[in-house]
Order: C-alpha cells, then sequence, then structure tokens
C-alpha cells in the first residue's frame, strides 16, 4: 500500500487489493475502491473523502 501526499489537496490510498478503512473509533468506513482519495483539508462533504472542494476554499499544505 502507498499514500501519497498530494501539494495543496487529498492524500492518495494506493493498495493492492480493497483497502479497510477505519474511523477514529476503528469503525469500518464503507469502500469497495483499490484507490481512494482522503480528505486534508476538513471540509468535503463526503468525508473522510475528498470531494474536490479544497480547491474551492483555497486549501494549501506541503
Ligand atoms: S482534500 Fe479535497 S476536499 Fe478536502
Amino acid at each position: 500500500m502507498r499514500i501519497t501526499t498530494y501539494p495543496n489537496g487529498p492524500l492518495i490510498v494506493r493498495g493492492g487489493g480493497e483497502i479497510d478503512l477505519r474511523d477514529a473509533g476503528g469503525a469500518p468506513v464503507a469502500n469497495t475502491r483499490r484507490t481512494v482519495a482522503l480528505c486534508r483539508c476538513g471540509v468535503s462533504a463526503i468525508k473522510p473523502f475528498c470531494d474536490g472542494t479544497h480547491k474551492l476554499v483555497g486549501f494549501t499544505a506541503d
């Protein structure tokens, strides 16, 4: 599995198979994709996934 941080954007998680996502309490997060974009800006309407809103709000991070 590889996690890549995109400047001013999400974390891209690429795995060799289905990615087992868990919330802060350890509960499973429904996901069937092999690649997911996780929100890093905090404003996505579909957290924990990125919905592209980071561009609209001008999120910046290395
Ligand atoms: S990082 Fe894309 S919406 Fe938050």
